[in-house]
């Protein structure tokens, strides 16, 4: 029997943190696996972090990002440089991550190769084609596309269950973020970074901020800042950490209205590892990230999410994370509840890990080993 081709393709700081435990454990079986790593580098530097943090080389690099790219941009560069790959590597099965536009091109171009397509975190669902914009469309379609659903939690089952997908071709695997913050994030972690070793943890709030989506860019942005500006003048005791997002969109309105504000840092993206651990340590999280919605509450950290919706209900529901939006006086009040009621900051502040148990880029790799007859032994769905 030949070895399994499998392909993984991404492109994103988010993608490449989620599939390098994926790509991780594919390395494991070298009797049986030929890896294939491909990006298409809509993110360079976000994503040539992560690729760094995990020692891993990517087999083919598209190199396709240009500043202020648009969606036609990526979609087009990607699938032509996929189309090229794909031809000259003729991979078993093609694994993408998520809902970006580098995911839905990757699946599209291996349905073009006729090449069977896993979804990594497949359907999660808004309900809302414009929100997130493009994520929402961008994760229906590569559903679509797919062959083999690794859907993180029993709602994303749900959800691809209720939309007609075969309950056989599912599989509930728990998200692989969870995995890579298992790996990460360490009691004992010392920063490098001169700022975050400065921060005593003990005698201030720190609010760790990030937000890039392309709804909130502009005028839902500006007023999230705003937000946060009337915060640090209210509370001596509060130091926002802000790594801002590579997109200049973002970064010339930050600048505007938090350049030089007392308290306020703002900084480059971290790299992982110490942005994991700078979120184990902080009071509280405001974010638009999808990724951060997960990773937060499993730290125990509150988390107000900069948005009208989610694809992530399991911590909103648990009480861990709360709906807030963008605007400024929902912002500043939510915010500052957390900082003065402190039986309220205690309700949201219990660890609660919905999204999975450190074992889910162990079950992609089982299920697909089962499925191609390499393994007699089909894995537990995570529970
Ligand atoms: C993309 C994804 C989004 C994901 C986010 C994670 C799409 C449509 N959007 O959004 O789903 O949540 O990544 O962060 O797939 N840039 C750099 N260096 C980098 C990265 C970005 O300079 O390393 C700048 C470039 O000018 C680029 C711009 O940021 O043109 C926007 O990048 P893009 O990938 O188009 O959109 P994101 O908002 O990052
Ligand atoms: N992250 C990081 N450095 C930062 C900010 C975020 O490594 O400065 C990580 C974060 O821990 C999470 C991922 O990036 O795993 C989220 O990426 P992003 O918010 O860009 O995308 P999304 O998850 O919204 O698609």
């Amino acid at each position: 029997m030949s070895k399994l081709k499998v392909m993984t393709v991404f492109g994103t700081r988010p993608e490449a943190i989620k599939m390098a435990p994926v790509v991780l454990e594919l390395n494991k079986y070298p009797d049986l696996i030929t890896p294939v790593v491909a990006v298409t580098a809509q993110h360079r530097e976000m994503l040539d972090q992560v690729l760094h943090l995990f020692s891993i080389t990517p087999h083919h690099d598209l190199d396709i990002m240009s500043q202020g790219q648009t969606l036609f941009d990526i979609t087009t560069r990607a699938m032509q440089g996929l189309n090229q790959v794909l031809a000259a590597e003729k991979p078993d099965i093609v694994l993408v991550h998520g809902d970006t536009t580098t995911t839905f091109a990757g699946a599209l171009a291996a349905y073009y190769h006729q090449t069977a397509v896993g979804h990594v975190e497949a359907g999660l669902r808004t309900g809302n084609k414009y929100s997130p914009f493009p994520e929402e469309m961008n994760r229906k379609l590569t559903g679509a596309l797919t062959d083999i659903h690794f859907a993180p939690t029993l709602t994303s089952q749900q959800n691809l269950l209720q939309e007609g997908t075969p309950e056989a071709n599912i599989v509930v695997t728990g998200n692989t973020v969870i995995d890579a913050l298992m790996a990460t994030v360490d009691k004992q972690y010392v920063f490098q970074d001169e700022l975050l070793s400065r921060i005593n943890f003990s005698s201030q709030k720190i609010i760790l901020v990030t937000t890039h989506r392309r709804e909130n860019l502009g005028e839902p942005m500006r007023h999230v800042y705003q937000a946060l500006r009337e915060i640090v003048r209210e509370f001596s005791d509060v130091e926002v950490v802000f790594p801002v997002h590579k997109n200049p969109r973002v970064r010339d309105v930050v600048k505007t209205e938090l350049g030089c504000t007392e308290r306020v840092h703002l900084i480059d993206p971290l790299d992982y590892q110490p942005f994991a651990n700078l979120m184990a340590r902080s009071y509280l999280v405001l974010t638009d990230s999808g990724g951060v919605q997960e990773e937060a509450p499993a730290l125990g950290k509150p988390v107000l999410v900069l948005r009208d919706t989610t694809e992530r209900p399991e911590a909103v529901a648990a009480g861990t994370v709360r709906l807030v939006g963008t605007d400024r006086e929902k912002v500043h009040q939510q915010t500052r509840q957390l900082l003065t009621d402190s039986e309220a900051y205690q309700a949201m502040s219990g660890a609660c890990n919905p999204y999975g148990d450190g074992l889910a880029s162990r079950r992609i790799v089982q299920t697909i080993l089962f499925r191609y007859g390499y393994s007699g032994v089909k894995p537990e769905p995570f529970a």
